[in-house]
């Protein structure tokens, strides 16, 4: 019997490696542990060994019985293995390099952003930033656009269920929200700061800011228009704040962005907030098809007075200057594009061009 045991066993561990799978597993269980198994003759032929020769028997049986379970439990579990592995496919080494060597880069109008705002910081500008979803108050009736004014329909947006409320929000409990229509709702937020600043200090803190943020509008989508698009805001408010300032500020930043030869125009407009207002054009020469001709970038003027009542600033003391320019549309400036569109698409044959 003895030699039956060491048999079965031998028998078991020569055999497991072929075994491959489920069905294979269960023919090889079944031979060794199963009811017409070697294990379970072996148990049977007990009844036959001496009475002396049992405890010795029976301490061997056990010890097979021990083996045998062993083999089975490391047999099925690399079945298992090799089903899972099967099902994954070939295996992916993680720690490969990658293929594909491009290196990443910023979005043309990232960077474009970057280059303005880091023009206007040469010139003592600071960076503000303000939520895209604004109270009513802040972006319209605070800047002179109070709900029956028609400078507020050409804007007209999309409004914010109130459960949207910003915790921050610096007015009423019950206003309405909406997605920004412009950066100008920073001027407010930044004037309201810098009035917080001066019932604390006693002195209204120096304010000259660029705000660059994205803006929405019931706009219809064509090549100039997106109704998702991005401007930079600016705002100087201090003593002396002139119309000179608002010119020499920003012939500096056109020549800065398109050189030297750069000008500047500034027509008579209208803004609700500011007063007097302009469109500034610019002419640059070398600008393939767009050169020499006169393209409208910003909007601007000086603060309002009446502004500056809604936000407690001294209207008598202050005065202050503020623009508003389209980042898209110096971007396509910049670049020579001609639709506004392809700055969405995502299509990186566009966008590999600006690395
Ligand atoms: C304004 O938004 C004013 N808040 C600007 C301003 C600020 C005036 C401070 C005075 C003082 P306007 O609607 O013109 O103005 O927009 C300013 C610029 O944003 C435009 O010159 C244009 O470059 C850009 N812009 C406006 N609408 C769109 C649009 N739908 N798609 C892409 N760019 C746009």
């Amino acid at each position: 019997m003895q030699a039956q045991l060491t048999a079965l066993v031998n028998e078991a561990e020569s055999a497991a490696p072929s075994v491959a799978t489920r069905p294979d597993f269960d023919a090889f269980k079944a031979r060794l542990v199963g009811p017409n198994g070697g294990l379970t003759a072996a148990m049977k032929a007990m009844g036959s060994v001496p009475k002396e020769d049992k405890p010795a028997m029976g301490k061997l049986l056990n010890a097979t019985k021990v083996r045998l379970e062993e083999v089975l439990a490391a047999t099925l579990a690399r079945v298992e293995d090799a089903e899972i592995a099967a099902k994954l496919g070939p295996a992916i080494d993680v720690t490969l390099p990658v293929t594909d060597d491009a290196e990443g880069l910023t979005h043309p109008l990232t960077q474009t952003r970057e280059r303005i705002v880091g023009v206007f910081r040469k010139l003592g500008f600071t960076v503000a930033d303000g939520p895209e979803i604004e109270s009513e108050w802040t972006c319209f009736d605070a800047l002179g656009t109070p709900p029956d004014h028609p400078a507020r329909d050409m804007q007209d947006t999309l409004y914010m269920p109130k459960s949207f409320r910003s915790p921050d929000s610096p007015r009423r409990a019950d206003e309405e929200l909406c997605l920004r229509t412009h950066t100008s709702s920073v001027q407010i937020r930044t004037m309201l700061a810098a009035v917080a600043t001066q019932a604390r200090t006693g002195a209204l803190p120096p304010v000259r800011i660029v705000a660059p943020g994205r803006c929405f509008r019931r706009d219809t989508v064509d090549a100039t228009h997106s109704a998702n698009f991005h401007q930079i805001e600016g705002l100087w408010v201090g003593e002396n704040v002139t119309l000179r300032d608002l010119k020499s500020v920003l012939d500096a930043f056109v020549k800065e962005m398109f050189g030297s030869k750069a000008q500047i125009r500034f027509r008579p407009s209208y803004f609700p907030f500011t007063e007097p207002s302009f469109e500034m054009d610019i002419k640059v020469p070398d600008m393939g098809r767009l050169s020499d001709r006169w393209l409208e970038i910003m909007g601007c003027g000086l603060v309002d007075p009446k502004v500056f009542a809604n936000v407690g600033i001294d209207a008598d003391k202050y005065t202050g200057l503020a623009f508003g320019l389209g980042v898209e549309r110096i971007a396509m400036l910049q670049h020579g594009i001609d639709d506004i569109r392809h700055f969405y698409a995502n299509d990186l044959r566009f966008l590999r061009q600006f690395a």
